[in-house]
């Protein structure tokens, strides 16, 4: 057992964190400033109007580009890269949700290595560098706001992809928390973010080799603490201390912080199954993994259900693996989100389960999943179960 972990993104959290943008901007060297942001949600709540003034208060010069949608498109991002060119460039601030940063990312690797940035996607080039990010978080939900991670939709193909590239480069040079910042975001999507955090966690948490005792027990906590709080913040909006508690366990979720020990970084198969939902029929990713997550673990169940025990027992003071699925699938459904692919509004059948299926293999060239290696076969069964078949 070792651990590896390695996490330089500075973190400034709490009410009005967002009025040291300016500070945090020159701490790190910027000078002419990309500020990247979403389809409006910032500009209704007058946030972008907020961070400009700081901005421009303190002499630091910026370009806007906005439009970021949910599942970020590459063509928005050889737009950024263009812009960082043109216009001279040097920091990147994104401000807004998981999607905004990590389009923010992929603006920073393309505007960096040059030629087509698709290519950090698809795994024909290493990611070597960046232009610097910085970030401004409205949306606790992906943890890209600490997390070497980076996801991409490519709209200029077809069938569309959906991928991501993982790298230190990813690490954003600073990350601004308000949870006050979250007050404006739907139930629909707290609820959506409130599942991603679970699922950062739980998929680190099944993994094949040992784990550390600590990690499993921090892993409990944090789980807990997004069953306690989401639901307050359904109720009350700007619960301080709800949007507080889920902010910060989906910073720590995603940061490494949970596979601390853990011999690999955890099974990912969700994420894997999930993203060909969203690729190709733009449903948000929280409510995908709500989808499939109970298939995947019934599917799954056996090859260490003593996993599942020490989970439930720590979660939910449950010992019967089986009843532990379905709790938290029972906590799922009460925050509104969906356990089958159906309640997506997406009607599966056989062969959209096949198609789905070799999609995620890249077309049986690859296999997925760590706790259990899945197959092109495993995974169109487990998208069977997953559309009620
Ligand atoms: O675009 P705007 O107008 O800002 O609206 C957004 C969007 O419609 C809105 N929103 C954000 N903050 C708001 C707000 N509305 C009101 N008030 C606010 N304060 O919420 C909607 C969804 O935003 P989005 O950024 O798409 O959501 P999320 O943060 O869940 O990001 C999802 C994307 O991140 C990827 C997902 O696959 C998906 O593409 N992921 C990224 C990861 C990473 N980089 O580490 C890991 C994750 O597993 C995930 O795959
Ligand atoms: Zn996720």
């Amino acid at each position: 057992m070792s651990i590896g972990y390695y996490t330089p993104t500075k973190v400034v959290f709490g009410a009005g964190a967002e009025n040291q943008t300016a500070e945090m901007l020159r701490e790190f060297g910027a000078s002419r400033v990309l500020i990247h942001f979403g389809s409006g949600s910032v500009k209704r709540t007058g946030l972008l109007d907020r961070v400009e003034k700081n901005l421009s208060d303190a002499g630091i010069e910026y370009v806007e580009l906005g439009g970021v949608v949910p599942n970020p498109r590459v063509s928005l991002v050889r737009k950024g890269i263009e812009l960082v060119g043109s216009e001279g460039i040097d920091f990147i601030l994104a401000v807004g949700g998981g999607s905004v940063l990590d389009s923010a990312k992929a603006i920073g690797y393309g505007a960096y290595g040059g030629g087509d940035v698709w290519d950090f996607y698809c795994g024909k080039r290493k990611v070597e560098g960046t232009v610097p990010v910085g970030a401004i978080l409205t949306l606790a939900a992906t943890g890209s706001e600490m997390s070497d991670s980076s996801v991409i939709t490519n709209d200029e193909t077809d069938p569309v992809y959906k991928r991501g590239v993982s790298t230190d480069f990813g690490r954003v040079k600073f990350s601004i928390l308000d949870p006050e910042l979250t007050y404006s975001v739907s139930a629909y999507q707290t609820s959506c973010g409130a599942v991603d955090i679970m699922m950062h966690t739980l998929e680190r948490y099944f993994h094949q080799g040992d784990s550390l005792d600590f990690t499993d027990e921090l892993s409990f906590t944090l789980l807990r603490e997004v069953i306690k709080w989401a639901p307050v913040a359904l109720d009350d909006p700007q619960s301080y201390e709800a949007r507080a508690n889920i902010m910060w366990c989906g910073t720590l979720s995603h940061n490494g912080l949970m596979a601390t020990g853990n011999p690999n970084k955890g099974d990912w198969a969700c994420h894997q199954i999930e993203h060909e939902l969203s690729a190709e029929h733009d449903v948000a990713h929280g409510a995908g993994l709500a989808a499939v997550w109970g298939s995947w673990a019934r599917y799954v169940l056996d090859v260490d259900p003593e996993r599942f025990v020490k989970l439930g027992v720590g979660v939910f003071g449950e010992s019967d693996p089986v009843k532990t699925i379905g709790k938290f699938e029972e906590f799922f459904r009460s925050i509104g989100m969906p356990t089958d692919i159906k309640g997506l509004g997406l009607d599966f059948g056989e062969a959209e389960c096949r198609t789905a299926a070799r999609g995620v293999t890249f077309q049986d060239a690859r296999t997925i999943g760590n706790f259990k290696v899945l197959d092109t076969e495993d995974i169109y069964r487990i998208y069977m179960m997953a559309s009620g078949k």
